[in-house]
């Protein structure tokens, strides 16, 4: 092998003390002096946690990467960095998501690595970990988890999306806890992330559009064997990247993040694809604002027919093709020469993809729907944006005008939404406050809040409802989020009342509420101020120095990358 560049050679190729110090330790795990011989270091950056459920076999794809690490000529060395379990985590996974893309940033630029594989699965852990990655900018390539196998029960195929819809059906009492325990079980069946069109498979889908991972990683299921072959492929590549110095800002240029947002589009990716990837644009250095969003894709039709969506799963697109089937589709909209991980263009890498059933994956001609991506409203109710998936939501509520009832909080809510009193009809309009990044902390996935029961009983399934928080990739209805400035903030959306009235229209993009400006701001006069904030610890970093949902939700001194040079040692 031709002797190159290595970061490495800056720990490892060292005399003296600190020479020894850096190799001395190393060999204590029975590493052969050879290994530190020039050999580019990979860096395995593992979220597998049994705390991240989704990620439960990391262990493995970790040990498929490394052999081919090792067959390329490199020398991997695992580490562990926080892994964001979107399950368990309280009071929500997101208020962490920038807490652990620190972690990964200094974890890389601290070490010995010439290059990175990101081990990415669960929601979070995919943004936090190429987030943290762009702010080092070595040669770095994503290998995804895979989603589960698809849930069987009593016959029926089913995943995270149909939680909604049975947690509905108990609240009726159509069925009993019993029964819940028993679709529990038949709903994660094996390893892997959600098996819908849920955060996780987006994000998986959004790293594959930018070129982070090699063509197919986004959608084979995790059980299947073809995921440790790609794991074991991307441990090849990565050794031949940092050869060829292929570095993330080489990659991550603004046609791929175009190219990202068509692709989002076409496969009715989550709402939370948008405050990801604001944040990832953030930490690269490429402009791209919330508005851009409308204009990018803006003809793109639904392509995947995948849950929540649609009707399929995750483990039937890979089968129908996978993503490289619709990125095939897609060609003509796409920037076909942005590079990706594996060296080649988009066009390279996908214009020999197949499609195998055209039930899951549709044609441009013949779409799944017409309408698709995440169309971003302007209005006074939101002055710098909210967001609607409209592929997930009532046709028949797309223009709708309606009295708002407004909860102050989610306890509020909680507390009120089955209250019999409570005066609500299914023309009115469902307004939660207080649930964005600074106030709830953390900006959670409440904004799909549950109908009153009063109006399920009477078969009203869905609501108009707006939040300033986030909704799960697997959910679905005509649910307006990410309002910006949120509650805590002051802006118009803290001082909605109950019985105001708000139009939503998303043909025209606009949430508007139906009260003068002179109204307005005199109810702002009065407002108490956001008396919430946290005091110590990492939740008051957060909350003095979070930024708002349109651009993406990231610590405002985390924006940019501090490079992968260290002048100063340890010894
Ligand atoms: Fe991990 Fe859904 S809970 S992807």
């Amino acid at each position: 092998m031709d002797k190159i560049n290595l970061r490495s050679t800056g720990w490892f190729g060292r005399e003296g003390k600190d020479g020894f110090i850096y190799r001395s330790w190393m060999k204590k795990m029975g590493i052969p002096t050879h290994l530190f011989d020039g050999k580019p270091v990979i860096g395995i950056c593992n979220t597998w946690s049994e705390l991240t459920p989704c990620n439960s076999h990391f262990r493995e794809l970790a040990q498929s990467v490394k052999n081919g690490v090792y067959e390329a000529g490199g020398f991997p060395l695992e580490f562990p960095v926080m892994s964001l379990g979107e399950s368990l985590l309280k009071p929500t996974a997101m208020l962490y998501r920038n807490l652990a893309s620190m972690d990964v940033e200094e974890s890389i630029r601290a070490n010995p690595l010439d290059g990175v594989v990101l081990l990415c699965g669960c929601d979070k852990t995919t943004p936090s970990l190429v987030m943290g990655a762009c702010s080092v900018d070595i040669p770095t390539l994503v290998v995804s988890g895979g989603p589960m196998l698809t849930g069987k029960y009593q016959g029926a195929d089913i995943s995270t999306s149909d939680l909604w819809r049975y947690s509905e059906a108990q609240r009726l009492g159509i069925i009993d806890q019993q029964e819940m325990y028993n679709i529990e079980a038949g709903m994660c069946r094996s390893n892997g992330h959600c098996g819908v069109m849920g955060t996780a498979s987006t994000m998986a889908c959004m790293v594959e559009a930018l070129g982070l991972s090699l063509p197919g990683n986004a959608t084979i299921p995790a059980p299947d064997a073809r995921r440790k072959v790609l794991a074991h492929l991307s441990g090849i590549r990565i050794v031949e990247m940092v050869k060829e110095n292929l570095k993330l800002s080489d990659i991550l240029v603004r046609q791929a993040f175009e190219n990202a947002i068509i692709a989002n589009t076409a496969i009715g990716g989550s709402t939370n694809f948008v405050i990801h990837l604001l944040a990832i644009a953030g930490r690269i250095g490429v402009p791209l604002t919330l508005d851009e969003f409308n204009h990018i894709g803006e003809r793109i039709p639904l392509l995947a027919n995948l849950q929540p969506s649609g009707k399929y799963f995750m483990e039937d697109l890979y089968y129908a093709g996978g993503l490289p089937a619709i990125m095939k589709e897609l060609l003509n909209h796409l920037h076909t020469d942005c590079i990706t991980v594996n060296g080649k263009t988009i066009n390279e890498n996908y214009s020999n993809a197949n499609c195998y059933n055209t039930e899951v994956i549709a044609t441009l001609d013949k779409p799944v729907n017409p309408i698709a991506g995440v169309v971003v409203l302007k209005g006074n109710l939101c002055e710098h944006g909210a967001v609607i998936k409209p592929s997930a939501a009532s046709t028949h509520l797309l223009l709708h005008t309606g009295k708002a009832v407004v909860f102050e909080n989610i306890e509020d809510y909680k507390q009120r939404i089955d209250d019999p009193d409570l005066e609500v009809d299914e023309n009115s309009i469902l307004v939660l406050k207080n649930v964005g990044p600074k106030g709830y902390p953390g900006m959670p996935e409440v904004g799909n809040m549950g109908l009153p029961t009063k109006l399920l009983e009477n078969g009203i399934t869905d609501m108009v409802r707006i939040s300033d928080g986030r909704m799960s990739g697997t959910g679905f209805g005509t649910v307006v989020l990410h309002v910006s400035p949120e509650a805590a903030l002051g802006g118009t959306f803290a001082v909605v009342q109950t019985g105001d009235l708000i139009k939503l229209d998303v043909f025209n993009k606009i949430l508007h509420l139906e009260v003068t400006d002179e109204e307005i701001t005199q109810r702002k006069s009065k407002l108490v101020p956001f008396e919430g904030i946290v005091d110590r610890g990492y939740v008051s970093l957060y909350q003095n120095t979070v930024e708002q949902a349109h651009l993406g939700a990231d610590l405002a001194f985390l924006k940019g990358g501090s490079g992968s040079i260290v002048t100063k040692d340890s010894h």
